[in-house]
């Protein structure tokens, strides 16, 4: 079997950590003994693109229990927690591809390795291998049946492709299902993303300005974990309606311009470009601490710290750097300027990815059975699929709810009945 992963001998403590996540997803869990029953993914290749955690491992062992030959990459060069990675390997026997810290020239030779394992079926967090596969192998492209997107910043790219006439196979938008952004983007990045910050810095949150720009789902998430521990939240956006919602919601709202000035710590979880840039760090407190959660390192612009920085940044504790101005004023940027929860902590609570991955391997299933009969688009999750995790998940947690009665059925359904 071929694989490039640190080291194998990490597999035990991978095994655990894998245990332990499975624990805490039971609705993965039914998926699961579902697939070993129907063999649905039998023979199929599958290339998966995402961050090699020990709930992904639980992810793709739901898909090799359904018959599936799946591969694994990383979908982020600091994201892969190696003893995960090595047990994958050695208890598993799934092929994985991943090692924390490679450098840009490793990842691509491991999304290759993905590629080159020929599948049928692709994963992506992020719509590297999509776009990759798209771009040089165009043959590849041909054969795949569907694909499956887990971030808001992939549908974002998936989205652009479908409107350029590129996209060559259907995609099912997993991150646009309310069973996953309403609770893996809000819950999971909020709570996360403080762990990480957190676990960098031992940064004490209460009675600090904390600045979040963007008030969507992951933004809306950290805000609110923030406003409970007890920070001053400033919000910034560039959506007039998200910045009344955050006005309405209690938090102080500003440009970046002006939030630069007051605050303590500032965390990006936009999928945008330079949100914070060299006019805001020149009015950035001395100890100002600089972090991003969105999917991809580009949020802050990093190239135009270090031109600003007199020196080279200098490595103070793990995932934290300082840059030092020509006016003495220190800035730190925490894990480069990458995904903060999954660099420095351990990403989304095993949980949360319960109802996430459970619609992620739900939708490989819909697009199996429905092999030819999708186009080139970007697809929802279907709404049954949906309401089979919700349900799973509550009754998980031991919630009932009510059933409609066939009153407010026919009441539901009806026009004629008003004032
Ligand atoms: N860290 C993680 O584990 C994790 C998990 C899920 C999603 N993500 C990523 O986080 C990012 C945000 O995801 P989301 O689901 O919250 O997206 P979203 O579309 O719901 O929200 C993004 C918000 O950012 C705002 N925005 C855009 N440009 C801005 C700017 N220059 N300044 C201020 N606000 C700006 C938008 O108006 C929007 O409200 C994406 O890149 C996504 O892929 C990360």
């Amino acid at each position: 079997m071929n694989y490039d992963i640190k080291d194998l001998k990490l597999a035990p403590k991978g095994k655990l950590r894998i245990e332990w996540a499975e624990h805490d997803m039971p609705v993965l869990e039914q998926v699961k003994e579902k697939f070993t029953r129907s063999q649905v993914l039998k023979g199929r290749k599958m290339s998966a693109c995402l961050h090699v955690t020990a709930e992904t491992a639980n992810l793709v062992r739901a898909l090799k229990a359904g018959g599936a030959d799946v591969v694994l990459c990383a979908s982020n060069p600091l994201s892969t927690q190696d003893d995960v990675a090595a047990s994958l390997v050695v208890d598993y026997g799934i092929p994985v591809y991943a090692i924390k810290g490679e450098d840009n020239e490793t990842y691509y030779k491991h999304l290759i390795a993905a590629v080159e394992h020929s599948p049928v079926i692709t994963m992506d967090d992020g719509c590297d291998l999509v776009s990759t596969i798209t771009e040089k192998y165009p043959n590849l492209a041909k054969q795949i049946i569907g694909s499956m997107e887990e971030t808001t910043t992939g549908v974002i790219r998936l989205r652009a492709m479908e409107r350029d006439g590129v996209l060559k196979f259907p995609v099912i938008a997993v991150n646009d299902a309310q069973t996953k952004n309403l609770f893996d983007n809000r819950y999971g990045t909020g709570q996360s993303t403080v762990d990480g910050i957190i676990r960098a810095t031992d940064f004490l949150i209460a009675g600090k300005s904390v600045v979040a720009a963007g008030y969507g789902w992951c933004g809306k998430g950290f805000a609110m974990r923030c406003k409970g521990m007890g920070a001053n939240v400033i919000v910034t956006e560039i959506d007039p309606i998200k910045a009344i919602e955050a006005a309405m919601d209690g938090f102080r709202v500003m440009s970046m311009d002006e939030a630069a000035r007051v605050g303590d710590l500032f965390c990006t979880l936009t999928g945008n470009v330079n949100v914070i840039a060299p006019q805001h760090f020149s009015k950035m407190k001395d100890g100002a601490i600089v972090c991003n959660s969105g999917h991809f390192d580009v949020e802050i612009d990093i190239k135009g710290l270090k031109k600003m920085a007199k020196e080279e940044r200098r490595n103070v504790r793990n995932f934290v750097d300082q840059y030092i101005l020509p006016d003495g004023r220190s800035i730190y940027l925490l894990a480069e300027g990458r995904l903060v929860n999954l660099a420095a902590a351990e990403g989304h609570p095993a949980s949360v990815m319960d109802m996430s991955f459970s619609t992620q391997a739900l939708a490989t299933e819909y697009a199996i059975n429905n092999a030819g009969k999708l186009g080139p688009k970007v697809y929802n999750v279907p709404r049954e699929i949906e309401d089979w995790v919700a349900t799973a998940k509550l009754k998980s947690m031991g919630i009932s709810i009510d059933k409609l009665t066939p009153e407010q059925e026919k009441y539901l359904s009806s026009w004629k009945e008003g004032t």
